[in-house]
Order: C-alpha cells, then sequence, then structure tokens
C-alpha cells in the first residue's frame, strides 16, 4: 500500500477500504497525462522562482524515465499504488530523492485529477473528430453515386422513390451534427483547472496562465471549486456520444434490414460478417448489430455520471472519481463502433438492381400519378380516390401501375394520356423532386458540393 497521506493517521487502513478506496486500475491510463500536467507545473514552479532550474531539470528527467520505463515494461503500474498520481510521485521519489518531493509544491490531488481528466479527454475528443470525419468522406464518396434509386420508408412502409445517395446524406447531416458538438464542447472545456488547488487556490504566487498555455489551454478556470469540481464537459461528451451511437445504431438497423435475405439491397464483405456454429448457409451482421447493442452502454455511462453529479455538494467529493470507469468504456466502445462501421459501410456491396426493383415494386409512384392528375385539373382530394382505386386494381390484378395499359387507365378517369408512364417512371418521381434537401438529381448535386465543403471546412 503506497500512499501521499500517512502522516496524521495511526492505524494501517484495512485492505478491503484500501482496494475499495483505490483507483489505480482504472486512472493507470491517465499516466501519460498525469506526467504532461507535471511538467508544466513544474516548469510553471520554476519560472516564478518556488523551484531552482536545477531541480525542475532533475524533476523532469525523472518524470520522462518513468514514463520511458513503463513504456519499455521495465516499470509496471501495480495495485501497490492508490492511484496514478501516486504511483508517479512515489516512483519519482525514489529516483531524484528529495528533490522529487517538491513536485506537489502548490497542487492538490484534485485539480491534478480535473486536469488529467480534461487533457485526456480532450485527446479523444481531438481522435474521434478525426473518425467522424473519416466517417464523412465515405459518406460524400458513397453519395458520389446519384443514380442508385430505392424505395424510401414511412412506417418500414415503402412510401416514396428516392435514392441510397439521398438516403445516405440523411446519415452524412447527422454525423456532420456529430462533429459539430464534438467542435463545441472543445471550445467551451478547454480552460486549465491546475492552480485550483483543493478548492481554494493556493498562496504560492502561481502563474496559472503560463501553465494553461504550456499545457496548450486557452486559459486558466475562473474559480477555484468549480475548477476542481467540474465534470461538464464529460457530461457533454457522453451526451455527444449517447447521440452518436444513437445514429449509428439507426444505421445499424438500415443495414440489417438492407443485408437480409428478403431485401439484398447491400451485401456486407465477409470481413464484416460471421458465420453460423450450426447453420453452414449463414452470413451475419454482427458489427452492425453490436454497434446497435453498446448503444445501450454509452447511455448507461451518460446516465451513471449525470446520477453520481447529482446533489454533490462542492466542491471535490469523492463520488466523482466515478467519473472514469463507465467514460472510458463508454469512449472506447463508441470509438470502435465509428471505426468499424465506417469500414463496413466502405466495403459493403450495394445491389443497384435490387433497389430498383423494389422501388418500382410497392406502388411508391402513387403520390406521382395522384400529381398528374392534379396538373391536368383535377382536385387533389378526387385524384387522391382515384389514384386510391387504381392500386386497388392493381393489387387485385397483381400488376404495377407501370404495367397497367392506357385502357385501363382511361376506364377510371378520362383525363389520363401517354404521357402518364413518363409521368410515374422511377426516374421522373426522384427527379423532378428538386426543393432543397430533396433526392432530384440536381438537388441531390448541391447538397454533394455543399458536403465537400463542409469536410474541408472542418479539417
Ligand atoms: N483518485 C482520485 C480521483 O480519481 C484522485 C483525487 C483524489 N483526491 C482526494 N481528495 N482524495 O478522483
Amino acid at each position: 500500500m503506497a500512499q501521499l497521506w500517512g502522516g496524521r493517521f495511526t492505524k494501517e487502513t484495512d485492505q478491503m477500504v484500501y482496494d475499495f478506496n483505490a483507483s489505480i486500475t482504472f486512472d493507470k491510463r491517465l499516466l501519460h497525462h498525469d506526467i504532461m500536467g507535471s511538467r508544466a507545473h513544474v516548469t510553471m514552479l520554476a519560472k516564478v522562482g518556488i523551484l531552482t532550474e536545477d531541480e525542475r531539470d532533475a524533476i523532469l528527467e525523472g518524470l520522462k524515465s518513468i514514463e520511458a520505463d513503463v513504456e519499455s515494461g521495465a516499470l509496471e503500474i501495480t495495485a501497490a499504488y492508490e492511484d496514478v498520481h501516486s504511483f508517479v510521485e512515489a516512483n519519482l521519489i525514489e529516483r531524484t530523492g528529495d528533490v522529487g518531493k517538491k513536485l506537489h509544491t502548490g497542487r492538490s490531488r484534485n485539480d491534478q485529477v480535473a486536469l488529467d481528466m480534461k487533457l485526456y479527454t480532450r485527446d479523444y475528443v481531438v481522435e474521434l473528430e478525426g473518425h467522424v470525419r473519416h466517417m464523412l468522406e465515405v459518406l460524400a464518396g458513397l453519395i458520389e453515386e446519384l443514380d442508385t434509386i430505392m424505395p424510401g420508408f414511412t412506417h418500414l412502409q415503402k412510401a416514396q422513390p428516392i435514392t441510397l445517395a439521398h438516403h445516405l446524406g440523411a446519415y452524412f447531416e447527422m454525423f456532420a451534427r456529430d462533429l459539430g458538438r464534438l467542435k463545441d464542447i472543445y471550445k467551451r472545456m478547454n480552460v486549465c483547472p491546475l492552480g485550483s488547488g483543493a478548492l481554494a487556490g493556493t498562496t504560492y504566487p502561481l502563474d496559472r496562465e503560463y501553465t494553461a498555455k504550456l499545457l496548450g489551454f486557452d486559459g486558466a478556470t475562473s474559480n477555484s471549486m468549480d475548477g476542481v469540481s467540474d465534470r461538464d464537459y464529460l457530461l457533454e461528451l457522453l451526451g455527444a456520444l449517447s447521440v452518436m451511437m444513437m445514429h449509428l445504431s439507426r444505421f445499424s438497423e438500415e443495414v440489417i434490414i438492407w443485408n437480409t435475405n428478403e431485401y439484398q439491397f447491400v451485401e456486407l464483405d465477409d470481413a464484416y460478417s460471421t458465420g453460423s456454429s450450426i447453420m453452414p448457409q449463414k452470413k451475419n451482421p454482427d458489427i452492425a448489430e453490436l454497434v446497435r447493442g453498446k448503444t445501450g452502454r454509452v447511455y448507461g455511462a451518460l446516465m451513471s455520471l449525470l446520477t453520481t453529479m447529482k446533489g454533490l455538494p462542492l466542491a471535490y467529493n469523492k463520488d466523482m472519481q466515478e467519473d472514469k470507469e463507465m467514460a472510458f468504456d463508454a469512449m472506447d466502445n463508441a470509438r470502435s463502433c465509428l471505426i468499424l462501421f465506417t469500414d463496413m459501410i466502405a466495403t459493403m456491396k450495394v445491389r443497384k438492381d435490387r433497389m430498383r426493383a423494389s422501388a418500382s415494386g410497392g406502388f411508391t409512384n402513387a403520390t406521382d400519378a395522384a400529381d398528374y392528375l392534379v396538373k391536368h385539373g383535377v382536385p387533389f382530394r378526387d385524384a387522391h380516390s382515384i389514384i386510391g382505386k387504381l392500386v386497388l386494381y392493381c393489387i387485385e390484378h397483381d400488376v404495377s401501375l407501370e404495367e397497367l395499359s392506357l385502357e385501363e387507365y382511361k376506364a377510371i378517369s378520362p383525363v389520363f394520356e401517354q404521357d402518364i408512364y413518363q409521368a410515374i417512371s422511377m426516374e421522373t418521381c426522384v427527379n423532378t423532386r428538386l426543393t432543397k434537401g430533396a433526392p432530384g438529381r440536381r438537388a441531390m448535386e448541391e447538397a454533394l458540393a455543399g458536403y465537400k465543403a463542409f469536410i474541408r471546412q472542418m479539417a
């Protein structure tokens, strides 16, 4: 048991209490950011004259050797230490002697851990932005292929013809908002809590702005109590990850449906499917299913931290140590879901023929047939009823609207002429929808140009 606070205690901590209290098993992943923070701290301490340059250099050297030894495997982060902060400090003292004992001058583990979590989260946000951008690039690439007529659905019933490009455009919009949310979080969180002390700042003349600058922050936090107990940025990230997972799970569900034997709109690459141990014919969309399934645990991490933070009095409380495990789990899972799902859609085969045939089959052009009548002077409500009767006729005779003869059309309404076939062709149905955001070719070309500009601007 290596702890930093033995002085005022007369008894050893009970082992179970020690284990319950310790966070080393999960906060060891903060090692790099902890050392980064300590480096900035001692550099600042030397700048304001609290440490000599020699002391600073000895500490920096010690920190560097600890990081290198952990990396090489020569030094192991074990449960013999309470947390990663104790691990670093104890090892530093072992390596540098008394000078190492000066590292923690003007600092508390409260502002230290607030900093470490922020540095870790900030790096994660930047990394994830890259993965979201890659998703947007893959989507934009797929959207280039504009001749991809497929049925669009409401209530999972065929509704009107669209294109796969248009359908994927909807997901582009969602992930573009996800990227925007990550950028917002970064902007708001980028202030440095180090120097807040335990809760009330410190009597040392710390140059907090200097430390902040060394660590790439826009400035130092303005209230020391908030500085040590703010976890809003983490909640915001878990919120953003939850929304992103919701997007991924909806997309997963669609890919699962499209990949079924009944639809066959897409075929997943073998690398992103698995077989069954009993049914030799099976090729299952496990990746999409797992992404859909893992969405729940990311929501769980958000609910967990919201509940942990609820009702906490200022400032630091040990409850806040619970900000880590589930948040790390959510971050890891959201990242792998995004990366794998992106690769999965980049490699799946699109069956344009199947989508096109499906669009033609389900009366998806019924609205357009009604609009044809309206354009020839029939009031919309009457047109709606006439086409309804036509659809019923088609169902009874097992044909599509395109397959009816002109005589059959005229028997129901004399308004129909030869040009009805042109008016209800899938191409007409899609490409005459030219309002902003609609699937028509020219509208989509404009949207695609906007998507490409967005990707460039977000680089
Ligand atoms: N392991 C602690 C955490 O993760 C570090 C801060 C400890 N501070 C304290 N006052 N016990 O929150």
